[in-house]
């Protein structure tokens, strides 16, 4: 009783412990990892793999400390009755460990195969949950019930193959548990015959014999765990063992703030085999404005992400206020930087939440400042519980416009020294988009501010635009002097003036 509270305890603070380390875990891995994962697959990692460990270190080691114990008990008393009856008695039993083995082996690959179905069942409804918007509006809900039923279908089938296979290993393991009684039998009876074992002795031996049956049956269950077990710890392993190819420079530069002065070198980067960025040298003076516009795909994201290290970058090809940024330690890196990525993300907490998210115990007069600056203040305020809305799956869905709105308010907030603006007013028309932009002026002061923008109307002012086409700089200049040079930027221009006038009347 005692061992068994106390097992089952320590199983579940183990669980927490590799749960807790998982997850740290998940949070150093640098994006190329989770883009090979499926969300749902990772899930099921958390779940149901660290289930199966925490019950191969509870019950599995609670029950075959048991099982040890009955058998060294069963059998110390078994051979004190008769020595030679005890020999026949376990000479199954290397029969039944070699079946054991060669079963539990199959085990553990249908095992595997199971977790594996689980896992993508998990994947599928995940997707299907959240596109399930999508779905409808192209009615595509009979394939999409059809493909998770294929899902869901494998997945039985899969299980089935264990059940089958456990189901035949009991009575096999019964069976050969059976020849024991049966030796015993025939030769205690016979013992008992020749008057060499009394019959009480001979009934006490077939009862401690009888104690060996479950144990051993048992035995093939904490086999089977300890099979599901391994399969899943190797499933943990994976992440945990994964190395994150962004990490803490070894020896880290002497810096706690950065200023903001950006330097290019010949900038390449490929997501694997594709590479996106071709060689790109740059110079971002402290405090100036930089825009990047270009065609879709032509590695602006991905560029801007480099310099918030959130890919691996060589040494030697981007270096901040002078330094190498693989030198500088990454909190002071992302603590100045206030990043607003393409595809916002909110929490689903409130709007004052995911704006103080920025800035941690900012108070409300600073949280505020930051909305009205990303023009977001005033829509807030119309809202019956104005900041205190929740934001997704429990509150209001915000609009497009105000989720990015509320990115912007969180990088804002901030006070950084470099602000990038990654394609952040994409969900607002051109005109609130300028009267935003107009705001943000105000704001930049000594700030080194890079926007990417496929609106040229948002990149005029800045100090020096570059255009990005397939990972190369393939034109740049001032506002202006850019269009002296009347190439593509000239040309995108025109098109979109023609566009606003169009759209004007
Ligand atoms: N995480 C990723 N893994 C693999 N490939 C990626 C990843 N992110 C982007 N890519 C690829 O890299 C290329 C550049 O993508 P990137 O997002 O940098 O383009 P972009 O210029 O920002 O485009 P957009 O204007 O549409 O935002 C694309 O071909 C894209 O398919
Ligand atoms: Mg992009």
């Amino acid at each position: 009783m005692f061992s068994r509270t106390t097992l089952l305890h320590a199983a579940r603070r183990i669980e927490y412990r590799i749960r807790d380390d998982l997850y740290a875990k998940l949070l150093t891995l640098d994006q190329s990892f989770f883009a090979g994962e499926r969300t749902g697959d990772l899930i099921s990692r958390f779940s149901n793999d660290l289930t199966n460990v925490r019950m191969l270190v509870g019950f599995g080691v609670l029950n075959i400390i048991n099982s040890l114990v009955l058998y060294i008990a069963a059998l110390a008393l078994m051979i004190r009755l008769s020595p030679t009856l005890t020999l026949y008695a376990v000479l199954p039993f290397p029969a039944m460990i070699f079946v054991v083995k060669r079963m539990s082996a199959s085990m553990f690959r249908r095992s595997k195969r199971s977790q594996e179905e689980l896992a993508r069942l998990t994947s599928a409804v995940e997707e299907n949950v959240s596109a399930a918007p999508l779905i409808k509006a192209y009615c595509r809900e009979a394939a999409a019930i059809g493909s998770f039923r294929e899902a869901s279908e494998r997945y039985m089938a899969s299980n089935m193959r264990v059940a089958q296979l456990r189901g035949f290993m009991i009575p096999v393991m019964a069976a050969t548990g059976a020849l024991g009684t049966l030796i015993v039998l025939l030769v205690g009876g016979g013992k008992v015959v020749s008057g060499v074992l009394t019959l009480g002795d001979f009934v006490a031996f077939n009862g401690y014999l009888a104690m060996l049956i479950w144990p051993t049956i048992m035995l093939g269950w904490i086999l089977n765990l300890s099979q599901r077990g391994a399969a899943s710890m190797e499933r943990l392993n994976w992440i945990l063992a994964a190395v994150p190819r962004v990490s803490e420079p070894a020896e880290p530069a002497a810096v706690a703030k950065l200023q903001g002065e950006i330097e290019l070198c010949n900038l390449v980067f490929a997501y694997g085999a594709e590479t996106v960025l071709r060689g790109i040298s740059l110079k971002i003076a402290r405090g100036s404005r930089l825009g990047i516009v270009g065609p879709i795909g032509a590695g602006k994201s991905t560029l801007v992400r480099m310099l918030a290290r959130l890919h691996p970058v060589e040494d030697g090809m981007i270096r901040i206020d002078g330094i190498d940024i693989n030198r500088i330690p990454i909190t002071t890196l992302r603590n100045s930087i206030g990043f607003v990525p393409q595809e916002g993300f909110l929490f689903s907490r409130t709007i004052a939440e995911n704006v103080t998210y920025g800035r941690e115990g900012a108070n409300n007069e600073k949280m505020t400042a930051a909305a009205r600056m990303a023009g977001l203040h005033d829509e807030v305020s119309r809202f019956p519980d104005g900041y205190e809305t929740l934001v997704g799956e429990r509150g209001i869905t915000l609009s497009g416009g105000q989720k990015q709105r509320t990115s912007i308010a969180r990088a804002l907030i901030k006070d950084p020294a470099i602000l990038i603006l990654d394609d952040p007013l994409s969900a607002v028309d051109a005109h609130t988009e300028e009267e935003i932009l107009t705001n943000l002026a105000g704001y930049y002061g000594s700030r080194t501010v890079i926007i990417v923008s496929h609106r040229i109307s948002a990149l005029r002012d800045c100090d020096l635009i570059v255009a990005i086409e397939d990972g190369r700089i393939v034109e740049q200049g001032s506002h202006v002097r850019l269009l002296e040079i009347d190439g593509r930027y000239a040309q995108l221009y025109r098109e979109q003036q023609l566009l606003r006038e169009i759209e004007s009347y």
